[in-house]
């Protein structure tokens, strides 16, 4: 439970992403208060009632919410996961221009009730919108960041876990840069439990071989497509990454996770939002200026960089 006496965390957005978020929150028990806040009233007062009925078996966490900013008061952490979602076989980044309207309309709002909360952006493009929000409201880098690839990592995980033969837990691998088509994991660094995973011997299947890990990269970028194509959108495994990011903020836990902030001369790289492996603590997510890239992989990052700068561009 929260360090923070009485934590409020408010989603923004009551669609199934949203929902999800809230409800993770609600069995996890994340936050003290959760509230819930989407300009369709009759849709979020549903969400809401729905979520509150099942109470009784979740944890200490209580619901609320509504189509009144006021919900929004008292947060100490916002996730925004207001906009349009990808539709089957269309990328993140032709949201941007519809996605970034709702954001520059929402951002001042928030500020406005919820002047000292720490902001994590779900909606997508995350990176790019994270750029604009923070010019736009001009909050400390480290205040206003997207969940980036904490959810692309939880996949990767995943599916080493399996053929590896080992806990999701003992999997210590990357995914990095661009929640999206450019991102790529840090293999450099990946290890099972401290052998470095291509050393690693499962006990079935045999060695993992560099061709397959590259498998695995594509399985895990193209994961979200495959998703959506089968059932519309993600929404389960984006609510439980949102959910443990704001725990890592309201325990103030200075956990490591692949959240994406503005870059400040990362490497190089500035005034664009990606993921890198970053403390996320009750002040926000600073990253970890000595992750080590090898240099295919620093290619890899500026690639993940240019491709965004030029959206984000093309946005203001
Ligand atoms: C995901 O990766 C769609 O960005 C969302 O599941």
């Amino acid at each position: 439970m929260s360090v923070i006496e009485n934590s409020k965390l408010t989603v923004v957005g009551a669609g199934s992403v949203g929902s999800s978020t809230a409800y993770a929150a609600l069995i996890r028990g994340s936050a003290r208060h959760v509230a819930l806040y989407d300009v369709a009233t009759e849709k979020v007062e549903a969400e809401v009632l729905d979520l509150a009925h099942g109470t009784q078996f979740t944890g200490t966490s209580d619901i609320s919410g509504g189509s009144d900013l006021g919900v929004v008061e008292g947060s100490h952490v916002v996730v925004i996961t207001a906009g349009a979602k990808q539709k089957p076989g269309q990328t993140r980044i032709e949201l941007a221009g519809t996605n970034a309207g709702i954001m520059r309309t929402l951002m001042p709002q928030l500020l406005e009730v919820a002047p000292n909360a720490i902001y994590v952006i779900v909606t997508n493009p995350c990176d790019v919108l994270t750029v604009l929000a923070q010019e736009s409201t001009d909050l400390p880098p480290e205040r206003i960041f997207a969940s980036g690839t904490v959810l692309d990592t939880s996949r990767l995980r995943w599916l080493l876990a399996a053929r590896a033969g080992v806990s999701t837990s003992s999997v210590h691998a990357h995914i990095v840069g661009e929640h999206g088509d450019t991102e790529f994991p840090l293999w450099s660094r990946a290890t099972i439990g401290t052998v470095p995973i291509l050393d690693w011997r499962p006990e079935t299947g045999g060695p993992l071989t560099a061709d397959e890990l590259d498998r695995v990269a594509v399985d895990v970028r193209d994961a979200a497509y495959k998703v959506i194509q089968g059932k519309g959108a993600t929404n389960y495994a984006i609510g439980v990454s949102s959910a443990r990011i704001v725990e890592a903020i309201l325990n103030d836990e200075h956990a490591v996770m692949p959240v994406s902030t503005v870059l400040q001369d990362f490497h190089g790289i500035s005034g664009v939002a990606l993921s890198v492996p970053s403390v996320v603590s009750a002040a926000g997510a600073v990253p970890i200026a000595e992750t080590a890239f090898d240099p295919g992989e620093l290619a890899l990052l500026r690639r993940s960089a240019d491709a965004l700068r030029g959206v984000a561009a093309s946005l203001r």
